[in-house]
């Protein structure tokens, strides 16, 4: 028997979640939730809601460096970030995003790019977004030991070529093309697919296909999981809003109200009382 204190009797056993456990989770139809985080604090608060998996996306270029665009996060800047969350997760599986350019020029730097972000900032499996054309590059970094989630349908890093976020695969040729990309990513090796954005039917059906789980974002209700960006759904991050976030808090509001609340108040010598000085 274990010495030192034991946890009470009703609280659940959290065991760390592995990539071999959310497949397990598919199997028995067990939906996966996810979320973004980019600091310890976040992390730490997203990984105790009990989580299944920890995003470090680079979404963080919008949510929290104010670019318009993922396009521009770095590879050092994404090392921090996962670095930082890592530090603050106990449970969860994380996942680091591989920036732009940090794995399409040859599958030599994205080896060494994935190896970083396992090896120097902690996280446990990395993510890349495309379809075919990276799947030799997957099956690289896979065989050395570090899991690849992969990244379909819209696919921000590319928002360049696409010039809109608007919702993908509606025409038969790119709903097909989107079928051939999820198998070829099974088959290289991805332990699970994000699949960002497509019609719901697209997305049960691609989910129904391959026997690695789907999270979907705004890929409707018969994907085997969804992933938010927290910034999003807590409405820190209000720029724009896509139909797929829902609000679970206005913490943007909130936030204004308590800041503009502290000016009022030590503008008024309201702030501090007696009993907060010494
Ligand atoms: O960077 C990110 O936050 C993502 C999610 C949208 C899945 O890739």
């Amino acid at each position: 028997m274990k010495n030192g204190p034991q946890p009470p009797r009703d609280v659940p056993e959290r065991r760390k979640v592995t990539t071999q456990g959310l497949r397990r989770m598919k199997e028995r139809g067990e939906r996966i939730s996810a979320l973004t985080a980019y600091d310890q604090l976040m992390a730490e608060l997203i990984d105790q809601s009990g989580v299944d998996l920890i995003l470090v996306g680079d979404s963080v270029a919008m949510t929290m460096q104010g670019q318009a665009t993922t396009v521009g996060v770095t590879m050092e800047q994404m090392l921090y970030h996962c670095s930082i969350v890592t530090r603050g997760v106990e449970r969860a599986l994380v996942v680091g995003d591989m920036p732009f350019m940090s794995y399409q020029v040859n599958s030599d730097d994205a080896l060494r790019n994935a190896g970083r972000l396992v090896k120097e900032a902690g996280v446990e499996a990395v993510k890349l977004e495309g379809g075919s054309v990276i799947c030799a590059t997957v099956r690289r970094i896979v065989d050395v030991g570090i899991p690849v989630m992969g990244h379909l349908g819209l696919t921000p890093q590319s928002i360049h070529k696409f010039g809109t976020y608007q919702v993908r695969a509606t025409e038969p040729e790119e709903a097909d093309e989107l079928r051939r990309d999820a198998r070829a990513l099974e088959d290289a090796g991805a332990f699970a697919i994000v699949l960002e954005k497509v019609p719901a039917a697209l997305g049960t059906e691609i989910a129904r296909s391959v026997s690695v789980p789907v999270i979907g974002i705004g890929a409707g209700a018969g994907c085997d999981g969804q992933i938010l960006v927290s910034h999003d759904m807590l409405g820190l991050y209000t720029r724009f809003h896509p139909r797929f976030v829902r609000r679970y808090a206005e913490l943007g509001k909130e936030m204004r109200k308590a800041f503009g609340h502290f000016v009022g108040d030590v503008k008024s010598g309201e702030f501090p009382a007696r009993d907060e000085s010494y």
